[in-house]
């Protein structure tokens, strides 16, 4: 067994992401934990996901990570102990985690990172921007940029970030992400068609209709629950149906980098206007939204390769690079 092992943790609202250096591997799960009975863990991870919405009355399945921050200590710990130990975490001395924090927190959300993972006196824990990590990520010289913009958008958050000479300048978090968008899709579904579906549901309409460019011109057959009788019904939903209700948060999205282009002294913003904006998260992943993005905000637009993958990627790149330690509380 080794002394010393060495993990990446961006813990997502809808994916933790943990790159294990020693195995070289990165690994993506659900952030959600099964419990029955109130203390008993059922499950972890996707094995979690596969009973959400399916689950009994004596089981919960939680989400312990909402709009982008720790909400709940106990069960952030629990399932990222259980996926350290999925990717064979066991070592004589403990284990170090780099943990990737949101550059928009309070003093009281930032503690709860601190909390995590100390439970075990033999770890060490630390912490690394987000923002930083992305920038990493996407090859950005953050010491000497005279001004970069960098928009991760997530599954419950969207987080809008400046780096200016090495910091970060200023950095907001808004409450619009995929889970929003499928939370749109869902209501609209009900509006529309008296027809009511689960999140699922509305997430597998999203992923194989959703889209910001060209019509698709693509329909899906979905199983609701009748508003009126209560029973099960089909619905054709047409791709159309789907972008419509998606536009308007992402046109929000669009609104804030305006919003913070206007109000960022003159030669930062020249300076992003030069480079464009870079776009990360798995949000940023619907058809044409570079397209989209630079149609409304009228800047170039650089998205990240990476997508989702982005934020644990510069951690690994931070922790394998002596000279990127400097990054590193
Ligand atoms: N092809 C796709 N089309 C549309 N949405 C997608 C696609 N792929 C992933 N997503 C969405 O991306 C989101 C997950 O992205 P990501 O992993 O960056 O979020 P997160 O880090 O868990 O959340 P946050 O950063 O808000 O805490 C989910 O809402 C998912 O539905
Ligand atoms: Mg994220």
């Amino acid at each position: 067994m080794p002394l010393h092992k060495a993990f990446g943790v961006d813990l997502g609202s809808s994916a933790v992401k943990i790159y294990s250096q020693h195995q070289d591997t990165i690994i993506a799960e659900k952030n959600m934990i099964a419990i029955r009975n109130q203390d008993q863990i059922l499950a972890v991870g996707n094995d979690a996901y596969e009973i959400f919405e399916k689950n009994p009355s004596n089981v919960s399945v939680i989400s312990p990570v909402l709009g982008g921050k720790i909400a709940d200590i106990n069960h952030t710990e629990m399932v990222l102990k259980a996926l350290l130990e999925k990717t064979d975490a066991q070592a004589l001395l403990g284990y170090s985690l780099y943990l990737a924090i949101p550059s928009d927190l309070s003093e009281i959300d930032r503690r709860a990172y601190y909390t995590i993972g100390n439970s075990n006196r033999k770890n060490k824990i630390y912490m690394v921007d987000k923002t930083i990590a992305d920038a990493v990520a996407l090859g950005i010289p953050i010491l000497h940029t005279k001004g970069t913009m960098i928009v991760n958008m997530g599954a419950q958050s969207t987080e809008i970030s400046v780096i200016e000479q090495g910091r970060v300048v200023v950095s907001k978090m808004l409450d619009i992400g995929g889970k929003q968008l499928n939370e749109g899709i869902a209501n609209e579904v009900r509006r529309r068609y008296n027809l009511h579906i689960g999140n699922r549901t509305a997430r597998r309409l999203k992923f194989s209709l959703a889209y910001l460019g060209e019509d698709i011109m693509e329909a899906r057959k979905i199983v609701g629950v009748d508003s009126l009788s209560g029973l099960p019904r089909e619905e054709i939903v047409p791709s159309d149906v789907i972008h419509e209700t998606i536009l308007a948060p992402v046109r929000k999205i669009c609104e804030e980098i305006q919003f913070f282009l206007e109000r960022i002294p003159p030669q930062i913003r020249h300076n992003i206007e030069d480079q464009g904006i870079f776009v990360a998260g798995g949000t940023s992943r619907i058809p044409d939204m570079e397209w989209f993005l630079k149609q409304e905000t009228g800047q170039k637009i650089r998205l990240s390769d990476y997508f989702e993958f982005c934020t644990v990627c510069g951690l690994k790149e931070i922790m394998g690079n002596r000279t990127l330690r400097k990054w590193v509380r």
